[in-house]
């Protein structure tokens, strides 16, 4: 069966390209789903590609990729630091998450420097802009091929 990787962005992150270009750089949310739909074509990969301002909209994202997708990659934006609903949430559906940001979260505000996603996460990439999107799509396919 296609292995199936859910992509979940979390708020702020639709303004992409003109949110803080110097932090985030200028790649639009809808460059990065291009380069991901790229990549999942020459890793023979389905995904889904989804984002949300909304926490309880994410939780519930989360509950409905059970049964659907085989992993989960989430950047879950500024709710990385504040979350403990999405926290719990990665503890029930028991789909494997990597956690992603587009910067190197420890290397700015002490506030950005503590995760509620980490302890619940297979793995973390940040730091490498729009690049880590398609990294954490290998990463993923690695975790998942070896654990079948
Ligand atoms: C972010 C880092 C978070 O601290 C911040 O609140 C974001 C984006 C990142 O991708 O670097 O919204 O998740």
């Amino acid at each position: 069966m296609t292995v199936s990787v859910l992509i979940l962005n979390g708020p702020n992150l639709n303004l992409l390209g003109t949110r803080q270009p110097e932090v985030y750089g200028s790649t639009t949310l809808a460059d990065i789903e291009a380069l991901c739909e790229a990549r999942a074509k020459k890793l023979g990969i389905d995904i889904a590609f989804a984002q949300s301002n909304h926490e309880g909209a994410l939780v519930d994202m989360l509950h409905a990729a059970r049964g659907v997708h085989d992993g989960v990659i989430l950047n879950a934006g500024a709710y990385t630091h504040t979350s403990v609903a999405l926290m719990d949430a990665i503890s029930s559906v028991m789909l494997p998450v990597i956690e992603l940001h587009l910067s190197n979260i420890h290397a700015r505000e002490a506030f950005r420097q503590h995760s509620y996603i980490a302890p619940v996460a297979i793995g973390q990439i940040c730091g490498f802009g729009a690049a880590g999107y398609p990294l954490a799509m290998e990463a993923m396919v690695s975790h998942l091929t070896k654990a079948q």
